[in-house]
C-alpha cells in the first residue's frame, strides 16, 4: 500500500484501491473487445478469476502512480503513468475500464486529463506518451480528445489472432497540456 494523492473531477474520483474493488474486478470479468484492444485473443483468453482480480487490486495499491478509476463509489477502472524517465520528465499513459456499461460515457476522458493534471503540474513531466492498436478507434478518440497527437506508426508489431497489426503511438507535451487544461477545467 502506498499513499497518492486523490484526484477528482465529478463523477470521476482516481484513488488508491480498497479492498473491496476486487469483488467488482471479479465481477466485471474480461470482456472480449478489451482482451482485443489490449491485444490478445478472446478465444484464447482465460476467464479472470478472484486471484487475478485480487492481484490486480494489489497492483494497483502498491503502484505511486496507478490509480482505480471510481465511478459513483464504484471501481470501473484503472489508469496509470509507468515507463517513468526522470532524467527525460516523460511518462507513458495506460488505461482500461473494465466495466463495459461505462464505455463511451466520457468517464474515461476525464479519468486521463485528470491523469495529465497529475502528469505535468504535479510531477512536471514534459511529455506522456502512449501506444494503442491501430483499430481500438474509441480508444485513439478519447486521447486525441485529451490532446495527444498521432506521432507515428509501430508497424505490424502486434499479432492478434494470427493476423498483424500496429501500434499507434501518441504523445502530449507540456505545452500543448497548459494550452488545452484551462478550457477543461473550466467547462463545468
Ligand atoms: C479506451 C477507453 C479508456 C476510453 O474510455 P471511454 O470512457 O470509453 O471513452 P470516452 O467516452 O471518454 O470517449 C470515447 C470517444 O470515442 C468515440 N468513439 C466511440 N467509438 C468510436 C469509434 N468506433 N470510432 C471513433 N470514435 C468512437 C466516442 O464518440 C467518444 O467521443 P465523443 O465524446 O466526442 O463522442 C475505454 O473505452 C476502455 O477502457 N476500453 C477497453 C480497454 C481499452 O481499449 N484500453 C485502452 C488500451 S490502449
Amino acid at each position: 500500500m502506498c499513499s497518492k494523492p486523490i484526484l477528482a473531477w465529478p463523477p470521476v474520483t482516481l484513488r488508491q484501491a480498497r479492498p473491496a474493488d476486487a469483488n467488482n474486478r471479479l465481477r466485471c470479468g474480461r470482456h472480449p473487445e478489451a482482451t482485443r484492444m489490449y491485444g490478445g485473443d478472446p478465444a484464447n483468453t482465460a476467464p479472470l478469476t478472484a486471484q487475478d482480480a485480487e492481484e490486480w487490486r494489489r497492483q494497483t495499491a502498491a503502484d505511486p502512480l496507478a490509480w482505480v478509476i471510481d465511478v459513483a463509489d464504484r471501481a470501473i477502472g484503472t489508469v496509470r503513468l509507468h515507463a517513468l524517465r526522470p532524467a527525460d520528465r516523460c511518462a507513458r499513459l495506460a488505461i482500461g475500464i473494465f466495466d463495459a456499461d461505462c464505455w463511451g460515457r466520457g468517464y474515461g476522458t476525464w479519468a486521463i486529463r485528470l491523469a495529465l493534471r497529475h502528469a505535468f503540474e504535479t510531477m512536471g513531466l514534459h511529455r506522456v506518451d502512449l501506444r494503442v492498436l491501430e483499430y481500438n478507434e474509441r480508444g485513439i478518440a478519447a486521447y486525441a480528445k485529451c490532446g495527444f497527437r498521432r506521432e507515428g506508426l509501430e508497424r505490424e508489431s502486434a499479432l492478434v489472432a494470427g493476423r498483424w497489426y500496429s501500434d499507434v503511438i501518441m504523445g502530449i507535451l507540456e505545452h500543448e497540456y497548459r494550452d488545452l487544461a484551462p478550457a477543461w477545467w473550466a467547462d463545468r
